[in-house]
């Protein structure tokens, strides 16, 4: 406690202690103290420093290190935790600090740091193993997915552009068109932890320290890779906190738009697929409802993820150089978009592991709305015919079909060649789903072996580290 009654880590130039409505205001410890250990961590790598660099003799260092041990183990056990006087999580932690080592030994610590560059640290190495935790979770679908796309191939689908029938498509290609997106995100979580691992540590309040403790020494014991370049740059920027929020939304963003089409495909209308009980919900009055509330949750908290995202953007727009307090703001987003997706991942991927496909509607409304009139066009084009040609020639056909009530191959050879003499009864062979999905063999195409190939790849990209 200093002498104004409060155990802030400053105060001494003030002639009176904190107003209440500014204490309240200014507490970060109720969220900030999910920190703690890593708190923890970052000082026993600076007393490292401090050590090194003769500012603790063996003892003391050797004193302090099984201090703060002691302390970590009390804020597992739940022993030591934060009070109302305590500021932050780093007052709270000086606090047990000094009741374990003494005030003397403990209030050595804090030379050559300060709460900028400590908070900076802190928010890395705890985000850097989120990372790690919501990849693996990202994994787990996308390992589902690859999955579901194995067990349902050679099933077509109707696929859309537009939401209207375009051409029948694979199942699995479908399924697969989800996966991918999640293996984007994957590999930009992989390229920001380069960027995150970088250690603020050493940057001081802004300028840097006058110690000549070393910055490397800290990174190293903190699993990072090297101290950041500029102290101002360090302690001020939160580039490093926004594009992780990013990463996140987007992965948000990438199951929203999954779970709108298992909405729509759950309908009574669709009637695409049924969902597991055990994954969706009732209602409390209509007692014959089923409802894909997980779908709906997860689209919902992706509007929550955005939030997130953009309040931190506003934040730190328009912000000066270096520190300023507007920085406490980024934590609460950060820590509800992980939360938020470590809560929501294991259900959805619950509901894709276990939601059964009716391939007998898939496959009987692949060929519906005319979907294969494509591949009519390109069978001209293939007899030498100039594709703008094709097109009308192909357009005329449907037309027929539709004042006729007829499906493209139901059409007599006699009304085929009246539409135009190039539409020879041969054209009968692309007349088929099956056939259409295997022409379109391209790269990245709907045909199996193009199908194949990305469960490989996807396989081999999931593997769990
Ligand atoms: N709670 C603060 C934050 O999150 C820690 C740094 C405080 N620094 C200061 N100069 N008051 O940004």
């Amino acid at each position: 406690m200093s002498e104004n009654g409060s155990n802030a880590l400053w105060g001494s130039r003030f002639d009176g202690g904190p107003a209440d409505s500014l204490a309240a205001l200014s507490r970060s410890v109720h969220f900030d103290w999910r920190l703690a250990q890593y708190d923890i961590k970052g000082t026993l790598a600076h007393i490292k420093a401090l050590h090194a660099a003769g500012y603790l003799t063996v003892a003391e260092h050797q004193k302090l290190e099984k201090s703060l041990e002691e302390l970590s183990r009390r804020v597992a056990e739940g022993s030591f935790t934060a009070k109302p006087s305590d500021e932050d999580v780093h007052s709270a932690l000086e606090r047990g600090l000094i009741e374990i080592a003494g005030a003397e030994l403990g209030g050595k610590v804090r030379a050559g740091r300060s709460r900028n560059d400590q908070i900076a640290t802190l928010i890395r190495t705890y985000l850097l193993d989120q990372s790690n935790v919501i990849e693996e979770l990202v994994l787990d679908l996308i390992n589902v997915l690859v999955d579901r796309a194995e067990e349902n191939l050679g099933v077509a689908m109707p696929g859309r552009t537009h939401f209207q029938h375009a051409q029948p498509v694979m199942l699995s290609h479908h399924l697969l068109a989800h996966a991918w997106p999640l293996q984007r995100d994957i590999e930009r979580m992989r390229e920001w932890r380069k960027r995150a691992s970088l250690s603020p540590y050493g940057a001081g309040a802004l300028a840097g320290s006058t110690l000549g403790l070393d910055p490397n020494l800290v990174a190293l014991e903190l699993g990072l890779t090297g101290p950041t370049q500029n102290s101002m740059d360090a302690t001020a920027s939160r580039d490093v906190v926004a594009e992780f929020e990013f990463i996140l939304t987007l992965i948000g963003i990438n199951l929203s738009r999954f779970s709108e089409e298992i909405i729509i495909w759950a309908s009574a209308e669709f009637d695409y697929i049924k969902l597991s009980d055990s994954f969706s919900t009732g209602s409390s009055i209509m007692p014959q409802k089923k409802n894909p509330d997980i779908a709906e949750l997860a689209r919902g908290k992706s509007g929550r993820l955005i939030g997130n995202l953009t309040g931190l953007l506003a934040t730190l727009k328009g912000l000066p150089l270096s520190y300023n307090r507007d920085l406490q703001e980024d934590k609460e987003p950060v820590f509800d978009s992980v939360d938020t997706l470590t809560v929501l991942m294991p259900a959805f991927t619950g509901m894709v592991a276990t939601l059964v496909f009716n391939k007998n509607r898939l496959e009987l409304l692949a060929p519906a709305g005319f979907s294969l009139a494509t591949d009519v066009a390109e069978w001209l084009v293939k007899q030498k015919v100039p594709f703008r040609d094709a097109h009308e020639i192909t357009g005329k056909l449907v037309s027929f079909c539709e004042k006729n009530s007829l499906q493209l191959h139901e059409v007599a050879d006699a009304d085929m060649a009246a539409i135009s003499p190039k539409l020879t009864p041969e054209v009968r062979d692309v007349l088929s789903v099956s056939g259409s999905i295997r022409a379109r063999a391209g790269a990245g195409g709907t045909a199996l072996p193009r199908v194949l190939e990305q469960i490989t790849a996807l396989r081999k990209f999931s593997v769990k580290r």
